[in-house]
């Protein structure tokens, strides 16, 4: 079954699992061994060679694991993917492996928390050097690339303010100064966005988040170009962040539904930012989705839908941001993002808790900021809600 020109919604349930599984299972069954075993010392030798298909140990490869990795390959359009025990797995690995010392990257301000600090605390480490461009200042990073760079890392939208990068156009860039554009495509996923046909070379993904989609299992997934996704399997044989196979099966039953998901989330987080926008207790609304929003115009070209996640800042400081939060219903006060359950907090105890006031500042985050992720309930409940919560507030 060539599933390449298949629309995502039919992708999404078949790819990785098109083959029929032992006794005719009709979903990837969870292979929860360790060491396959062979009939033959000739046939084990020739699959350890690489001259036949199979599978060894399940630190490198596993088929409940590689039914996932197919998954995430068909839906960005890429030639290759790899899973990881996480989504910051994927992503140190990915620079890990693609980096040596005296290697330069170019990135941006806002890139998730973790990924920050591999560019400010841990390549430092190795002689690598990342110059962070202020992540709409197109212009600044068109110059940090053309000095000379290995490789360029961008998100967007970003977290928490969602800013949006014209990935084609910094991608352009990278490609002429040499470098490999890396995107952190978590916030958009798949079904709104695809940066590997907009120039990108890699996407990485915290599948945590709402590729899973349940809040159940950890899960990070590199795909795109074939011989780096090579090199970067190679590393993590020896790094060892492999995924295992029951959390795989997590992942894989949560992107069948990726589809019908991602579609309720755009329409909802569109209809939650709209109302927000237009609130007398409300001073701003992050939302990409909104003309008033900075990104509106590029957001509108390189993506399909404007994702489940939206910010807001409240007038009255982090004690109003208290108030609504503890009247809200339908919210888990909590981190994380893309659940099939509405989830909200203040950066200053989620994603930017390790930053001072003034630090968060720096990157736009007030205190009176509001994370919020969409999740699948019905809108109208999620407005009442909101709408009861600033009663109080
Ligand atoms: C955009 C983004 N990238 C990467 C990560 C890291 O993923 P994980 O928590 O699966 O390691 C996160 C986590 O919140 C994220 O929001």
């Amino acid at each position: 079954m060539d599933l390449s020109k298949s629309k995502k919604g039919t992708a999404a349930v078949w790819a990785g699992e098109t083959e029929t599984f032992p006794h005719g299972s009709s979903t990837a069954p969870i292979f929860n061994t360790v060491t396959f075993a062979y009939e033959g010392l000739d046939d084990w030798y020739e699959v350890a060679k690489g001259n036949r298909e199979g599978h060894i140990y399940s630190r490198n490869t596993n088929p409940t694991v590689q039914a996932l990795e197919e998954k995430i390959r068909i839906l960005e359009g890429a030639e290759d993917a790899i899973a990881f025990s996480t989504g910051m797995a994927a992503i140190s690995n990915t620079l890990f492996a693609l980096l040596k010392p005296g290697d330069r990257v170019v990135s941006i301000k806002d890139s998730y928390g973790g990924t920050s600090k591999l560019f400010l605390e841990h390549l430092p480490k190795f002689n690598i050097e990342a110059a962070l461009c202020e992540t709409e200042d197109h212009e600044q990073l068109e110059r940090e690339i053309e000095k000379g760079c290995r490789l360029v890392y961008l998100e967007s939208p970003t977290n928490p303010t969602l800013k949006v990068i014209d990935l084609q156009r910094i991608a352009r860039a990278a490609r002429k100064a040499g470098a490999i554009t890396v995107v952190d495509n978590t916030f958009a996923t798949p079904i709104n966005q695809n940066p590997l046909a907009l120039g990108a070379n890699l996407v990485v993904h915290s599948a945590t988040k709402f590729l899973s989609g349940h809040s159940d299992t950890m899960c990070g997934l590199v795909c795109g170009e074939k011989e780096l996704v090579r090199e970067i399997f190679k590393y993590r044989e020896i790094n060892g962040a492999s995924l295992q196979p029951d959390a795989a099966y997590m992942a894989i039953r949560g992107m069948k539904t990726l589809e019908l998901r991602v579609q309720r989330q755009n329409e909802s987080a569109l209809q939650i930012a709209r109302y927000l926008h237009g609130h007398p207790k409300v001073d701003r609304v992050f939302y990409p989705g909104l003309e008033s929003h900075t990104g509106h115009d590029i957001a509108k070209r390189q993506m399909s839908g404007f994702g489940g996640m939206l910010s807001f800042e409240l007038k009255g400081g982090y004690e109003a941001v208290k108030r609504l939060l503890h009247n809200l219903t339908f919210v888990h006060l909590a981190a994380s993002l893309g659940s099939v359950s509405t989830l909200a907090g203040p950066p200053r105890t989620t994603s930017h808790v390790e930053l001072t006031e003034a630090q968060r500042r720096g990157l736009g985050i007030s205190e009176s900021l509001i994370r919020y992720s969409t999740g699948i309930e019905n809108v109208e409940d999620l407005i009442a809600d909101l709408e009861a919560g600033f009663k109080n507030v």
